[in-house]
This record gives structure tokens, C-alpha cells and sequence, in this order.
């Protein structure tokens, strides 16, 4: 069938979806785009999964478990689709980019797949499924027009005002604050990841169409945003050194970020994940110069090994690395830097991993993402020996984090007793006596609510840093 043909033939109005997310900030995007376009398609946001005519997962693969996770999950759900007639079941993100159909012919109870490339497409999949069809659709597209996707859908941003978590919102949201997709796909092919192969090639949208995306959002309330991107700062890196004639609008990735700071309302600019290779003097100097550039940067390392990071083809080495961090520092000496690690990978040894404590300890991060090396089919490093044993992997995850803790616990400490300002997200996980924010640096602030009633979510509020815990700051 040709589901763009479908897009008048309704599932039924007033029909209710929800939709369960796996792995990065770009999956729970993604997860928005779909619940903005069945919104759009007249359908709505179910309060709990048994409320829903439609469930969709959108997936993660990036290591083992969350692929797992993900045959389970649809294990279980043969209940909830037996348990009422016309109940369709859909499957999107990187499993099913990578297994496609292989998905339908495996769960016989499973209705539609759809790829990455592919959201647009959900909402007349989910019809033509509900018309009694099965269908896959992971077409890869090599098109800007998948970025063309409806303004936010009211029903949306009702649902944002609601309390963090509720029906329709879709986890990484919060009132004030979006993701906005500046690139997508990756070219890098580090040597163990899978999202080369699940996400495509690199593909950077227009600067007049990001900034014009973000000044719709600012007017709508938004004063934090956050860029997305696989390697968020090579945006735009192939239309520039190509310099054609047709250059679709891209502009240095420091460029984009001087515009958006331009947008009235907009008090807070992030970006997730840069990559070291892609850090110019233009981007460091943005740091310095840009007021609402906030001042932490999210910059995996992997590993603080140069055999291992060679091997891992990284294309940076810890010298390199540890130039960026100075650089960063220097622009702002409260820059706070978080990472990603990897132990285990093959063939590292006692001494590669000592060089990646020695770098968390130089650098000082004050978060780390720490992983067990996981291997992926199809990935170069899948055919790289020795393997690090289980165990010994195991005993070096357990090490590292325990540095880490530290690093952070002491980071936290020197907050005490100052003073910072907070995005409201909402009621605290610490109970309703609190409420829950974030400061410029990324850190969980938990605040408790004032005699005169809480700010509402979205608020941005001024709080003195009181007391330190291993997680989180308490602020007054
Ligand atoms: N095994 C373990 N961790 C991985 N990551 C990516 N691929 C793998 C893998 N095969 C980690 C990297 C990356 C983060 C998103 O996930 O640290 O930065
Ligand atoms: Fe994966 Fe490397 Fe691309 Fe990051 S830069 S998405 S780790 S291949």
C-alpha cells in the first residue's frame, strides 16, 4: 500500500494512543513528533495502556539489553492486544530500522513497523492496520522532507501543563523547555555503534527552518532548548566543505547557536552530543560569548586509553580531549563537563582502563554515562579480540562508578551556598513538599514549595544551594 494515500482515512476520531519509549533524548523525541502527528490525526493521549487502541514502542539497540527489553515487552503485550478487538500494535526507532519486517514474521501479533526515516508515515500505518493490514515501512530517506512535520498540536501543550510525567507527555518534555532537531544521522562509524547502520546518514536541516521552529516555541512558552543531533555539532560539516551552489541554508554549528540566542525568550540553549573531532575554536568561543549558551557541555570520552580509542576509532586522542576540556574551562571557569564511558571493550587492559580513571580525575567530570562494552552485530568491533571476561568488566564498571560518585558528591559540595537559578520542572521525586528543577549546570535541584504556593512548571526561579546529596542539590 501507499500509506501517504491513507492519510485521509481516520483510525476514528477520539481514539487513543500511547507510546513507550527506549534509549537517547532522540528516541523521546521522536516519540513527541508521533504523539504530535496522531494528535493531529484527531486521535488522543491515553492515560494508561489500558485505556489505549494504540501502543506504540519505539525502540533502542544501542546495547543488548535494551533490544531485549523490547522482545519481552512484546511478548507480554499478546495479552493487551487479545484483550480487545481492534487494538493495533506498532513498532518504530532502531530495532525496527535493523530487523524490519523480520519483526512481523516473528510476533505474529504485531501490526506495523516503521523505521526512522519513517514518522510521518505512523499515522496511516496505524489505520491501515486497524483496516486489518500488517505493514513495514523503513525506507531510508536521504530527503530534508522528513523533517517537515505539523506545528505542535494543542492537545499538546495542554498536555504539558499538566503535572511531569502525566498522560501525553512523553518523558524528556517539560513545561519551558523542548528538544529541537538540528541534524540527525551519524558518519562516524565508531567501531562499536550500531547507530551509523539504525540512523542513517548524516543530514542537516536548514538554519532558517531551526530557527524559525524555535521561535514558534519561544512563543509558545519555551525558554529552554535543547539541540539534538547524533553528533550535534557536525551540523551542517558536509554542505560547508562542499560548498555547493545548492548549499540547503546550513551555517557553522556556532552560527546557528549565535541566532537562536537571538530569539526573545529563549534564556537557555543546550545541544546533546557533541563529538570532540567537531569542537572549532568558533563553537569554544560561542561558550564565551553567547548568554544563554549554558554552561555545561556533554562531551563522551569513551575511553582515556589512545590504543583504545584508536581501536574504538574515535579520531581524537585523550591530548586532544583534555585540550577541549582547558579550552572550555578557560572560556568559563564554572564550565561543567559530563561524559559517556566504555569498559570492556576489547583488548583493554589493567593500564588502558588506569588511563581512563587518570582522565575523569584530570577533567573532573561531574556526570558520567558508564557502560559495559556491549557488542553489536555488523559493527566493526564485533570482530575485535581479546574480549574483556564478564567478570573483569564487571569489577571495572563497579571502580569507575565508584570514582565517579566521589567526583560528583565533591562537585556538589563546593554548590553549597550558592546561588543559582532553576527551570521548574515540577513536583519533586522526594515528595510533593518539594518541588524539582534544573540549574544552567544540569544538576537536579530540589527546592522546597515556599508558604505562598509553588511557581508553576516552566518557571525559572532564583534558589541558594543549602545542602549536597550524592544525586541531587537542596536549595532554599
Ligand atoms: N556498548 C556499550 N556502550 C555503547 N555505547 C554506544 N555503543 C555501545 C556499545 N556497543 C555508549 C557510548 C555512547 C552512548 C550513547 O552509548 O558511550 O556515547
Ligand atoms: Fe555512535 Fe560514534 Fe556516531 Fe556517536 S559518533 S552515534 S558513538 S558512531
Amino acid at each position: 500500500m501507499n500509506p501517504e494515500r491513507r492519510e485521509t482515512r481516520e483510525f476514528g476520531t477520539g481514539a487513543s494512543f500511547t507510546i513507550r519509549t527506549y534509549g537517547c533524548q532522540m528516541n523521546v523525541h521522536d516519540s513527541e513528533k508521533i504523539a504530535n502527528l496522531l494528535q493531529h490525526a484527531g486521535m488522543r493521549a491515553a492515560e494508561t495502556p489500558e485505556d489505549a487502541d494504540l501502543l506504540v514502542i519505539n525502540t533502542c539497540s544501542i546495547r543488548d539489553k535494551a533490544e531485549h527489553q523490547l522482545y519481552s515487552d512484546l511478548g507480554r503485550l499478546r495479552l493487551w492486544k487479545d484483550d480487545r478487538p481492534g487494538r493495533v500494535l506498532g513498532v518504530g526507532g532502531c530495532v525496527a530500522q535493523q530487523v524490519g519486517d523480520g519483526l512481523l514474521k516473528r510476533f505474529g501479533h504485531l501490526d506495523f513497523v516503521f523505521g526512522t526515516h519513517n514518522l510521518r508515515l505512523v499515522p496511516a500505518m496505524a489505520a491501515a492496520a486497524r483496516a486489518g493490514e500488517r505493514l513495514a515501512h523503513t525506507e531510508e530517506s536521504r530527503s530534508l522532507e522528513r523533517f517537515d512535520l505539523p506545528d505542535r498540536h494543542p492537545a499538546y501543550r495542554d498536555a504539558e501543563q499538566r503535572p511531569l510525567g502525566a498522560a501525553g507527555v512523553p518523558g524528556g518534555s517539560t513545561p519551558g523547555r523542548a528538544f529541537l532537531t538540528v541534524m540527525e544521522g551519524c558518519d562516524m562509524f565508531c567501531s562499536f555503534c550500531i547507530v551509523p547502520q539504525t540512523r542513517g546518514r548524516e543530514i542537516s536541516r536548514p538554519a532558517d527552518a531551526i530557527v524559525a521552529e524555535a521561535r514558534a516555541l519561544a512563543e509558545h512558552g519555551v525558554v529552554e532548548l535543547t539541540l539534538l543531533g547524533q553528533t550535534v555539532n557536525a551540523y551542517g560539516r558536509h554542505d560547508l566543505r562542499r560548498q555547493r551552489g545548492d548549499a540547503p541554508g546550513t551555517v557553522a554549528f556556532s552560527e546557528l547557536l549565535r541566532r537562536l540566542d537571538a530569539i526573545p525568550g529563549i534564556e537557555r540553549l543546550r545541544y546533546m552530543s557533541p563529538h570532540p573531532l567537531f569542537f572549532d575554536a568558533g563553537l569554544v568561543r560561542a561558550h564565551a560569548e553567547l548568554e544563554s549558551l549554558c554552561p555545561h557541555v556533554h562531551l563522551p570520552l569513551q575511553s582515556g586509553s589512545d590504543r583504545i580509542l584508536e581501536r574504538m576509532r574515535r579520531r581524537y586522542t585523550r591530548a586532544q580531549y583534555l585540550d577541549i576540556a582547558r579550552a572550555l574551562r578557560a572560556t568559563r571557569p564554572d564550565l561543567v563537563i559530563t561524559t559517556d564511558l566504555i569498559v570492556g571493550f576489547p583488548g583493554e587492559s589493567a593500564a588502558d582502563f588506569a588511563d581512563t580513571l587518570a582522565v575523569m580525575r584530570e577533567v573532573g567530570f561531574v556526570d558520567a554515562y558508564s557502560f559495559k562494552y556491549s557488542p553489536r552485530p555488523g559493527t566493526a568491533a564485533a570482530a575485535l579480540s581479546p574480549p574483556v571476561p564478564a567478570e573483569e568488566a564487571q569489577s571495572r564498571l563497579v571502580e569507575l562508578q565508584s570514582l565517579q560518585r566521589g567526583l560528583t558528591i565533591a562537585y556538589h559540595r563546593s554548590r553549597v551556598g550558592r546561588g543559582t537559578r532553576i527551570l521548574v520542572e515540577g513536583e519533586s521525586r522526594r515528595g510533593t513538599e518539594q518541588l524539582r528543577g534544573r540549574d544552567p549546570y544540569h544538576r537536579v535541584v530540589n527546592v522546597s514549595r515556599g508558604p505562598d504556593g509553588a511557581p508553576p512548571p516552566g518557571a525559572l526561579l532564583g534558589v541558594e544551594i543549602v545542602e549536597a546529596t550524592p544525586h541531587s542539590l537542596i536549595g532554599i
